[in-house]
């Protein structure tokens, strides 16, 4: 998501040897729960005798009440007052808050999570307290750091059903990463850095701002006062209220109370940013803000946030509960964009359009950032997964909706084809054992990062998407609205889903007993509902319960189809002794859909068996499976199978749809991986590459074979380099000799010129090295001055990063350019550089964050380790640095799992994979366990038996097709 090249990357994932096993989990802890607290609140002597040893040390060295990672429910929070004072000069905080409680359970104590905050006060008063302005009861505080946990006791007991107000006083210094409450900075035209305060909470750091409950399903209301000097403004959440002048010319602005929400969505921040507004249908205020020089690249976010906002009001059927939403472009951000309700904060790469400098890949990744957030204001904010193991239902969704908008906002853009290879992206982490099933187990807080990556946003977006295919668009849209509408202001697990999904009606719809009756609904009919859930939630837990993607095979004899389902395996195959224990117990009950040269019609039927047989109406003589590629699984075509559609493809490519084709090459090549079919007959496949008429396709095939391209590159094997470089050129010299340098035509004939040109350049074909040196030196000479047209921009820059002279001046250009989507263009051709002083500068400059930004640095290392010339250089430096960059970031966060992957998947060596495993065994030594070891581990083996395998076989394609 934060890639200096495709916008995309496959991040980490997390692997759990529990399968089935994830609810068990779950209540287990919720009963060890239930015992601690009733051994609290059932004795009244001393609670700390009984067990001693088995409770944690405060930092005070007194026992801390409460050993769970999760906080009690004895006491849960209604409302929060927080008033907060950043110095954006002495670079600190203080702060106030009075947290309104309920107990529910009597208790004599509270636990909140707080971390790096320093509390000087804390005071409890009762509902009589207040009543009659009794001053508050002093609390003693004691933390412990390991769980960032406090525990305020309390003199008396709290009494059950009772509300009691709790106030502290804390502060602490604004964060140095992008976590908690945290300085940016940026610089002005004019020269002159400013700094900035904000906020970044999820998952879990609210608690980094102020004391809190902060767990998702601690729902309340948040009242926020934010004081600062009249020189900058202040946003939240909510409209502000109004401004009160203090003493000494200070303002404080108060914001509306909030709606019901979790702590992880609360935000402020105090800056000087301008900013962009427009109403949308509804009345909504929408506003872009950006650093004053910036404030001309705000138009189009304003325009699509517009759109997106009128689509997601009417398409849900419920209002945006707020009066205002604000985007920030925020100079320092970690991930891409972050959903926080009503301030919704972004990089800036995702939220400002530069008309001289943004390609339409930046276009469109501008569109699906604004598209993913505003769905979060309904999928994550209004409804909220109770735990982070559910976190697919909020980012999933999120990611699917951002097809459903797009298609309809953007309709230009032609999202479509952009899904359809996000799902091809998590088949590739999904296909490795080390995968893990969407929703999964995560206590820590670095488990809980870990859960933010492919399978929950990207598998999780594609099985929706295949489910609306196999329920209809209409019953699934209806289910997803009941969902939202029964659940909102509260949270919901995986099943409530299903069971919205099967339930076309709404609850008020219900006469009696929680069932459905809607239109001319009998008995009958409650009965079909009754089957259709246990339908959805059987078939649906097949996909998110379990890990990994099935492989469907088909085998066709004269009308009869028989078809198996296997679990598809990335780089094991059916002899190796281990293929049969990974296949035990796995079994998806699949939505397959097929169409036949017969007919148009598409035919369904669910596989839920390992084997099934159908028979056709009539003879034909092909039949393509996964229609439209909308299900979430390979097909593999024996007997015939594979030769009679490459002949379909040579003869009339058209008889099959655009998609369809699509997938024909990407499952063609996955099996290649899995030893089922030879690279030369997937290569064969491609020859009718030359006919293609939809770029999507043809562009698919090109990937292919330019991957090919830079594995026997980074391997030195020069002669099968070579001859790939030649066919490359030769194959594609039409299409590349037929392309202007001039950003013209549609999104994809704009992609597709892009991706020709790139490859051109790259393999040093004259003319396109000529065009781009002619344009690179134009634009030195008229000091950056010239329009380059943006489709080809990198490509000229990085033409023009191959001499010193050129080298010196874009980086010259990286520091004064004001353009996010520039900056990455030029970082991305620096980093192309051949020399290696060059490219250790520029990780230095990483290292220093002022000019190149630590918030760049990942995707800096990432694109340096792609360099042929970089790879060894990025790779050492992580490991010699290893301890300097987790000062920098987190560990499990974003950052970290790129820098990780980007420096090593690419490895296909045993030598390699010996040393990656040296480091990580390492790493886990000190402490440091993450998931995303074990996939490079996999991923490494994998390049390695696929070159054992398929070398051979390319060599020799090669020298009979060129
Ligand atoms: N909720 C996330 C932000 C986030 C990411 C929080 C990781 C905690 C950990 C946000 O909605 C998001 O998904 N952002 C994406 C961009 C989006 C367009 C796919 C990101 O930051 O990569
Ligand atoms: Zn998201």
């Amino acid at each position: 998501r934060i890639d200096l090249v495709f916008h995309s990357a496959v991040m980490a994932n997390s692997h759990r040897k529990l399968i089935f096993n994830i609810y068990i989990g779950f209540y287990c802890s919720a009963v060890i729960q239930i015992c601690i607290c009733s051994q609290f609140t059932s004795s009244s002597i001393d609670p700390f005798s009984k067990d001693r040893g088995a409770f944690p040390v405060a930092t005070n060295g007194e026992i801390f009440p409460w050993r769970e990672l999760r906080l009690p429910t004895m006491v849960i929070p209604l409302h929060y007052d927080l008033c907060v004072h950043p110095n954006l000069t002495s670079l600190d905080f203080v702060a106030s808050e009075k947290i309104e409680v309920l107990v529910r359970d009597a208790t004599q104590f509270i636990i909140l999570h707080s971390k790096d905050l320093e509390i000087m006060n804390a005071t409890l008063q009762s509902e009589e307290d207040l009543r009659y302005r009794k001053p508050g009861k002093k609390l003693t505080v004691l933390s412990y750091p390991a769980h960032e946990q406090i525990a305020l006791l309390v003199p008396e007991k709290l009494m059950a059903d009772l509300r009691y107000s709790v106030a502290i006083d804390f502060q602490a210094k604004l964060a140095d990463g992008f976590e908690g409450f945290y300085k940016s900075t940026y610089r002005t035209l004019g020269g002159e850095t400013r700094t900035i305060a904000v906020t970044d909470f999820e998952p879990t750091q609210a608690r980094m701002a102020f004391p809190c409950f902060d767990e998702p399903l601690f729902k309340a209301n948040f009242s926020i006062k934010i004081r600062r000097e009249s020189r900058h403004i202040a946003l939240s959440n909510m409209p502000k209220v109004k401004t009160i002048e203090l003493e000494g010319g200070l303002l404080e602005d108060h914001f509306e109370t909030t709606v019901k929400m979790s702590t992880y969505l609360v935000a402020y921040m105090v800056c000087d940013f301008n900013s962009v507004s427009g109403t949308a249908s509804s009345g909504v205020k929408v506003s872009i803000h950006a650093a004053p020089d910036k404030w001309s690249q705000t138009h189009y976010a304003l325009e699509a946030s517009l759109k997106l906002l009128d689509f997601y009001e009417n398409y849900f059927d419920i209002h945006y509960p707020l009066a205002k939403l604000d985007l920030v472009a925020i100079p320092d951000f970690e991930s891409g964009a972050m959903e926080n309700w009503g301030l919704v904060t972004c990089r800036e790469t995702s939220l400002l359009f530069d008309p001289k400098t943004s390609s339409t890949s930046d276009k469109l990744w501008v569109t699906k950032v604004i598209a993913h957030e505003l769905a979060h204001q309904w999928f994550g904010n209004l409804v909220t997964m109770e735990w982070w193991n559910d976190i697919w239902l909020n980012e999933g969704f999120a990611t699917y909706m951002e097809l459903i908008s797009v298609n309809v906002t953007y309709p230009e853009l032609q999202f479509d084809d952009d899904f359809l290879n996000m799902c091809f992206e998590v088949i590739k982490r999904d296909s490795l054992n080390s995968s893990r099933p969407i929703s999964n187990q995560a206590e820590t807080s670095t488990q809980i990062k870990e859960m933010f990556d492919a399978l929950s946003y990207e598998k999780g977006a594609c099985i929706l998407n295949m489910l609306k295919d196999f329920l209809s668009e209409e019953k699934f849209k209806k289910g997803i609205i009941h969902y939202l509408k029964k659940f909102s202001y509260r949270n919901a697990k995986n099943d409530d889903l299903w069971s919205s999904l099967s339930n076309d009606c709404l609850e008020s719809d219900s006469a009696s007993g929680g069932f459905c009756y809607s239109d001319s609904k009998t008995t009958s009919s409650t009965l079909a509902f009754l089957r259709e859930n246990v339908e959805v939630k059987q078939m649906m837990a097949t996909w998110t319960l379990q890990k990994g993607i099935p492989l469907v095979v088909v085998n066709r004899e004269a009308r009869s189809l028989r078809l198996r389902q296997e679990r598809f395996l990335n780089g094991v195959f059916k002899e190796d002794p281990g293929w049969g224990a990974l296949q035990e117990r796995y079994l998806w009950r699949i939505p397959v859909t097929y169409s036949t040269s017969s007919s148009n019609a598409i035919h369904r039927h669910i596989l839920k068996s390992k084997t099934d047989t159908l028979d056709l109406p009539e003879k034909t003589s092909w039949v393509k499976f996964n229609v439209d590629s909308n299900g979430y699984y390979i097909v593999h075509y024996e007997g015939h199978g594979w030769d009679q559609l490459i002949t379909l493809l040579n003869q009339s490519h058209t008889l099959l749809r655009p998609k369809d084709r699509i997938s024909l090459i990407h499952d063609a090549f996955q099996l290649v991986s899995a030893g089922r079919l030879t690279l030369d007959k997937a290569l064969d496949l491609t020859r009718y590459l030359q006919h293609e008429t939809s770029i999507p396709a043809l562009l698919k095939g090109l990937e292919y074979l330019e991957l090919f391209y830079h594995i026997m590159e980074r391997r030195n094997v020069s002669d099968v380099t070579e001859n790939l470089k030649h066919y490359l050129l030769q194959y594609f010299k039409p299409a590349i000799d037929m392309q202007s340098w001039h950003d013209e035509g549609s999104v994809w004939d704009r992609r597709l010129r892009s991706a020709l040109l790139k490859l051109a350049c790259y393999l040093n074909h004259a003319p396109c090295i000529q065009k781009a040196t002619e344009l690179f030196s134009q634009w030195m000479e008229s000091s950056g001055k010239l329009n380059i047209p943006t489709d080809v921009l990198k490509i000229v820059y990085s033409v023009g990063a191959q001499t010193t002279a050129g080298w010196n001046y874009l980086l010259e250009q990286y520091e004064l350019s004001l353009s996010g989507a520039e900056k990455n263009k030029i970082l991305y051709a620096l980093s192309t550089s051949k020399h290696q002083e060059k490219l250790m500068k520029l990780i230095e400059l990483g290292m220093e964050g002022k000019v190149i930004k630590t918030q760049d640095l990942a995707a800096l290392l990432h694109a340096i380790a792609r360099n042929p010339k970089g790879q060894q250089l990025a790779w050492n430096f992580v490991k010699e640095n290893w301890i300097h960059l987790l000062k920098k970031f987190e560990l499990g966060s974003f950052p970290i799992r790129m820098i990780i992957s980007g420096t090593t998947s690419h490895f296909s060596s045993k030598d390699e994979l010996q040393e990656v495993k040296l480091f990580f065994e390492s790493l886990k030594a000190q402490g440091s366990h993450l998931e995303i070891f074990q996939i490079v581990l996999e991923t490494i083996s994998k390049n390695i038996k696929w070159l054992e395998k398929n070398l051979p076989t390319l060599r020799n394609w090669l020298l009979i097709s060129i």
